[in-house]
C-alpha cells in the first residue's frame, strides 16, 4: 500500500487515477475486512474472559464460604433420648448430663427417635443435624468385598455337604417362593462340625464365593472383648448391619469361642463371654424378625457348645464334616496336586490307603512336602518315592508333636 501511495502522483491520467482508486478501494475493502475479523476475534476473547471471571468469582465465594465453614465452631454430638412434642426433645450430650433441647425446623420430626445420633450447637445445644447410624470400625471391617478364589471344586470328598448347605442357605435366599409353597420357614442357622483340617472353614469360603449375598464372617475370639458389654454390642451391630444389606450370609467360625458351655463361672471374663453368647442366642430367634440373614457357624468341638444354640430355630441345621475316607482323600489328592508335576508312577489311590485318618489339611502337606523333595533332589517331576517321603515325614512330625504337648501338660 505504501508503494501505491508513493507512485500515484506521478500518474496524472485519469485512466490512471481511476486504476489507482480502485486498487486503493479494494485495498481498504481488505482492510476492513482484516480489521473486522479482529473485531471479531477481541470480541470472543473477551467472552471467554468473563466467563472466566464468573468462575472465578464463583470459586472465591466457595472458599470463602469454606474457609466460614472452618472458622465455625464444633458440634457437640448427642443422642436422643426422649422426644417430648415436636420441637421439644431430650437428648444426651457426649459428655454425659441429659439436657431438654429445641430442635431445627428443618430436621424431619419423623427422623428423631429415641437413640438416634445427632450433632447439637455448643450454646445452645439445639439440634442441628441428625447423623447417620454407624456401625464399629470393627463390624465393617467384617464384610467381605473381595470374594474368595475357592470354589465348590476345590473341595474334595464333601458332595453331600456341599449339597445339603446350598440347600440350607442358597435356595431360601434366591428361591424363597418354593419355601411359601410348601408352607415351611426355612432353616436360619447352618452348624458344620467335623475335626480340624476337614475343610469346614474352606467350604464356607466356597459358599461366599458362589452366592450373591453380602458375606460377613468373623472369628468367634474376635467378638470377645475386654469391657463389659462390648461384645454383646458388637454382635448386635453384626446382626444389624446383616440385616441393612440383607440378602446375607454370617459366617462365625470357631463358634465354641463364645458358644461354650454356660456355668456358673465366677470369673469376670467368663461373665462377658456368656453375654456375649446370650446376645448371639437373643439375636438369632429374638423378637426381631431377621428378615433374609442366614447364619452359618464352624466349630471343631460341638461337644462343648451350649445346647440353647443347638435347639431347632437356631442351628437348626447341622452338618458334620467328618474325617475324609477312601474316597475322599483320593478326592483332595486329586485337587491339590491338579497343579503339581506329578511323574507316571504316582498312584494316588495307593497313597490314599496308605493315609487313612489324615485330614484334608494333612494331605495338602503331603502334596507340599512331596514337591519340596523334588525340588532338593533338583528334579522338575514328583515321583512316587517323594510321596512316600512326605508320607513318612509327617507322620513322624505328627508323632513329635504329640509326645511334646503330653511333655508339656506333665509340667503344666
Ligand atoms: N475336603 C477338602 N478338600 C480339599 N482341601 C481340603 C479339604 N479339607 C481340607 N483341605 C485343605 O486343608 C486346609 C485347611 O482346611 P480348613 O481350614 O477348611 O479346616 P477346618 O475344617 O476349618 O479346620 P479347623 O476346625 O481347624 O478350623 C484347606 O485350606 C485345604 O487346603
Ligand atoms: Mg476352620
Amino acid at each position: 500500500m505504501g508503494d501505491i501511495a508513493r507512485q500515484a502522483p506521478e500518474k496524472d491520467t485519469g485512466e490512471d487515477i481511476y486504476q489507482y482508486l480502485l486498487e486503493r478501494i479494494t485495498n481498504l475493502e481488505n482492510r476492513n475486512l482484516e480489521l473486522r475479523e479482529q473485531y471479531r476475534q477481541m470480541e470472543s476473547e473477551k467472552r471467554y474472559v468473563e466467563t472466566q471471571k464468573i468462575r472465578y468469582e464463583r470459586e472465591l465465594r466457595k472458599l470463602k464460604s469454606e474457609i466460614e465453614q472452618l472458622r465455625s465452631p464444633p458440634l457437640v454430638i448427642g443422642t436422643v433420648t426422649d422426644v417430648i412434642d415436636n420441637s421439644r426433645v431430650i437428648v444426651r450430650s457426649s459428655a454425659g448430663p441429659r439436657f431438654l433441647v429445641r430442635t431445627s425446623q428443618l430436621i424431619d420430626p419423623d427422623l428423631l427417635k429415641p437413640g438416634v445420633r445427632c450433632t447439637l450447637n455448643q450454646q445452645s445445644l439445639a439440634i442441628v443435624d441428625v447423623l447417620p447410624t454407624s456401625y464399629d470400625a470393627q463390624i465393617y471391617g467384617m464384610e467381605l468385598v473381595e470374594s474368595p478364589e475357592e470354589t465348590y471344586e476345590n473341595i474334595g470328598g464333601l458332595e453331600a455337604q456341599i449339597e445339603e448347605i446350598r440347600e440350607a442357605v442358597e435356595l431360601p435366599l434366591t428361591k424363597p417362593h418354593l419355601f411359601e409353597k410348601v408352607g415351611i420357614s426355612p432353616p436360619k442357622g447352618v452348624l458344620l462340625y467335623g475335626p480340624p483340617g476337614t475343610g469346614k472353614t474352606l467350604l464356607a469360603r466356597a459358599v461366599a464365593h458362589q452366592t450373591n449375598a453380602h458375606f460377613l464372617r468373623v472369628v468367634g475370639s474376635e467378638l470377645v472383648q475386654k469391657y463389659i458389654g462390648e461384645g454383646a454390642r458388637l454382635v448386635r451391630e453384626l446382626f444389624d448391619l446383616a440385616k441393612q444389606k440383607a440378602p446375607s450370609i454370617i459366617f462365625i467360625d470357631e463358634i465354641d469361642a463364645i458358644g461354650a458351655h454356660r456355668n456358673d463361672s465366677t470369673t469376670s471374663g467368663d461373665r462377658e463371654v456368656q453375654r456375649t453368647l446370650m446376645q448371639l442366642l437373643a439375636e438369632m430367634d429374638g423378637f426381631d424378625n431377621r428378615g433374609d440373614v442366614k447364619i452359618v457357624a464352624a466349630t471343631n468341638r460341638i461337644d462343648i457348645l451350649d445346647r440353647a444354640l443347638l435347639r431347632p430355630g437356631r442351628f437348626d441345621r447341622m452338618i458334620e464334616i467328618p474325617l475324609p475316607d477312601h474316597q475322599g482323600r483320593l478326592a483332595i489328592l486329586k485337587i491339590h496336586t491338579r497343579n503339581m508335576n506329578i511323574g507316571e508312577d504316582v498312584n494316588l489311590a495307593e497313597i490314599s490307603r496308605l493315609t487313612e485318618g489324615k485330614n484334608g489339611a494333612d494331605l495338602r502337606a503331603i502334596c507340599m512336602e512331596a514337591g519340596m523333595f523334588a525340588i532338593r533332589m533338583e528334579r522338575d517331576v514328583v515321583n512316587s518315592e517323594d510321596f512316600m517321603k512326605a508320607i513318612d515325614k509327617l507322620s513322624v512330625d505328627f508323632d513329635r508333636h504329640h509326645f511334646h504337648t503330653t511333655f508339656g501338660e506333665m509340667f503344666a
